[in-house]
């Protein structure tokens, strides 16, 4: 079949999509494992038809409101599940507040203009620049491929660069930067790209150092990390280090709505003036969907205590990598960077990763 009136070249689809089992797809009657659970979102498959239920129902009787408005006299309105949200989420990371959008790039966009709003606020005008690391991923829009290097080619075309966005190697002297010229740092948990290295301890070190002492602010991109991979729905809270803020997207719905969200802790909220102008568009727009899948989300991961198997089922990931012959180059949470000979794959396990799981991912690995 020819597929028409897509972009051409790398990003065109050539196949329509398989039939779907719980973990992957069935090609000719064989069912596959998604290594990647659809780019790290489907933390729980994709046969929980229970979220998709729970978001049609709650969305059939609301009328959804943005509570962003440019005409400023109207009173600004916001559905229930938005707040139920933020609040859960507050409680959750210990007094993060939260803003919401629908891309991990918007959310990226917004955690980097926060920043730049901070020290506007602080009269701290000098600090413009934002420092990110070589071998990271941040996002698709402008700003976002000025901070990343990874998965795109040439993403600027014709466009000059951003002047103000500077990326760093990970093993960076202090020395090299004028941090006073620095608003903010963004960095993964642990970047996938390349072959999954962690950073070392040395680097959040370092992070944390410029962070205290030049009121750098920490931006962490948890978009990828986050939303229970690591045993947690915060993908940084193992690491040395506490964000000022962070950002995640892709799983935080369990992969079923888009949602994207932004926290900020409460130094940033005490500098902020209580009639603060948030110049960053209608974030709120069509984010009631997501907002209602996550809050449907968090609610399965206590309810079915999802979290009790995590180490079980890591140690079960490993055993089969290993007995089919791989070598694990590095793991993060449940994401398994494995190689053998020269194929390198990123496994991403289900968080209810189940005895047939299990045996599906035998026989692919064979
Ligand atoms: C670490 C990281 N940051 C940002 C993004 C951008 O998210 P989105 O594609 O939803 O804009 C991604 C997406 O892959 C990501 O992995």
């Amino acid at each position: 079949m020819t597929l028409k009136g897509l972009i051409p070249g790398r990003q065109q689809p050539t196949h329509l999509a398989d039939k779907h089992w719980q973990f992957g797809t069935v090609v000719n009657n064989v069912k596959k494992v998604d290594p990647l659970l659809h780019y790290s979102c489907f933390t729980l498959g994709f046969d929980r038809t229970d979220i998709i239920q729970y978001v049609c129902d709650a969305m059939k009787n609301v009328k959804p409101e943005i509570a962003e408005s440019i005409v400023h006299a109207e009173d600004l309105k916001l559905n229930h599940a938005s707040y139920d949200l933020s609040n859960k989420l507050f409680e959750m990371s210990g007094g993060y507040r939260s803003f919401f959008a629908l891309s991990g790039s918007d959310a990226n966009e917004g955690a980097i203009k926060l920043s730049s709003a901070y020290h506007y606020v602080k009269k701290n005008y000098h600090k413009k620049q934002v420092i990110s690391f070589v071998g990271s991923y941040h996002g698709s829009t402008f700003l976002n491929n000025n901070l990343g290097d990874l998965l795109m080619d040439n993403p600027m075309y014709t466009m000059d660069r951003y002047h103000s966005a500077t990326r760093l190697s990970r093993n960076f002297e202090i020395e090299q930067v004028d941090w006073t010229k620095v608003m903010s740092i963004i960095v993964e948990p642990c970047s996938y790209g390349g072959d999954m290295t962690p950073n070392s301890n040395d680097f959040w070190k370092k992070l944390k150092f410029v962070q205290e002492k030049f009121d750098v602010l920490l931006i962490v991109d948890d978009i990828f990390m986050g939303g229970g991979k690591t045993g947690d729905y915060f993908g940084w809270k193992h690491l040395p280090i506490q964000p000022d803020i962070c950002t995640m997207g892709k799983a935080i719905t369990a992969g079923y709505f888009p949602l994207s969200m932004t926290l900020y802790n409460e130094k940033i909220h005490q500098t902020l003036p209580t009639n603060f102008d948030w110049d960053h568009g209608y974030t709120y727009n069509f984010s009631l969907p997501g907002i209602n899948s996550a809050l449907k989300y968090l609610q399965i991961l206590e309810q079915e205590n999802i979290f009790a198997s995590f180490d079980a089922i890591q140690d079960k990931a490993s055993d089969c990598f290993l007995a089919a012959g791989y070598e694990i180059i590095n793991s993060f949470g449940c994401h398994y960077m494995i190689k053998r000979d020269k194929s390198q794959i990123l496994y991403v396990i289900p968080l209810n990763a189940n005895a047939e799981y299990f045996n599906v991912l035998k026989q692919d690995l064979k």
